[in-house]
């Protein structure tokens, strides 16, 4: 389902992800752990369509996404959630209103297909 290949993001000097190599299989959890600063919103980023990656390659559902937006991954199914998910503060009201952000978040308010399936399952 989700493939990772070499995915690297540095931040000047500071390797944030080094050659991040992962497999998710459909219906499978895996958790990403590690210290502060490990880089794991970084990685998630990077999945996301946030953060452009320096190096590395994502393929999901059989396809190479690398290279799309954040709203164009998501419309494929592949979306993130925040562990703060209010969107009624002043500042999260802002972000709503910026036409870039309205496609990405309009998209994701959805579930995709595929995680309807595998909430059912
Ligand atoms: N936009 C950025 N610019 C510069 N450095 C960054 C940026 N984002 C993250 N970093 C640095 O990259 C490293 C990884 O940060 P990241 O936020 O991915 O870690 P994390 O594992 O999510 O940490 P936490 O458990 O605190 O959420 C840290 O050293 C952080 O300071
Ligand atoms: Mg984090």
């Amino acid at each position: 389902m989700l493939e990772v290949k070499g995915l690297t993001k540095a931040f000047g000097a500071l390797r944030a992800t080094d050659a991040v190599d992962l497999e998710v299989q459909e219906g499978e959890t895996l958790a990403v752990i590690g210290p502060n600063g490990a880089g794991k919103t970084t990685l998630i980023s990077q999945l996301a369509g946030n953060l452009r990656s320096d190096t590395g390659r994502i393929r999901f559902a059989g396809e190479d996404i690398t290279s799309l937006s954040a709203p164009q991954r998501s419309r494929k199914g592949l979306a993130r959630s925040f562990q703060i998910t209010s969107a009624s503060s002043a500042s999260s009201r802002s972000r709503w209103r910026s036409p870039r952000a309205r496609g990405y978040y309009s998209s994701t308010s959805r579930w995709p297909a595929w995680a309807s399936r595998s909430r059912s399952a």
